[in-house]
């Protein structure tokens, strides 16, 4: 399966989403996370994001393993999301930053 990382945190710039040929992606507040049920590991949508958040799970840092726990089950309880929207309001600002875990809204 493929992993929404902690790049994500505070951007959802949703390019992602408009290029799965699935529906696999949940939106949270401030995070989109893919649901490992569905996802058929095409990775078109690893190149189209623009902070690099997405990965193969066998390519995952080993810093970020957590997120794979945190995709799988976020996913059951989050909404769906079928197309892209307008990233949030400071997603340029939360694209500097590093070490964004603790900001995950859940
Ligand atoms: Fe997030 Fe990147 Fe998609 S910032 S919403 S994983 S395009």
């Amino acid at each position: 399966t493929h992993v929404v990382g902690e790049a994500c945190i505070g951007c959802k710039y949703t390019d992602c989403v408009a290029l799965c040929p699935v529906e696999c992606f949940h939106e949270g507040p401030n995070f989109l996370v893919i649901n490992p049920d569905v996802c058929i590991d095409c990775g078109v949508c690893v190149a189209e994001c623009p902070v690099e958040a997405i990965f193969d799970e066998k390519d995952l840092p080993e810093a970020q393993r957590e997120y794979v726990e945190l995709n799988l089950r976020l996913a059951q309880s989050w909404p769906l999301i079928t197309g892209s929207k307008e990233p949030m309001p400071e997603a340029d600002a939360w694209a500097e930053k590093s070490s964004k875990r603790e900001y995950l809204v859940e």
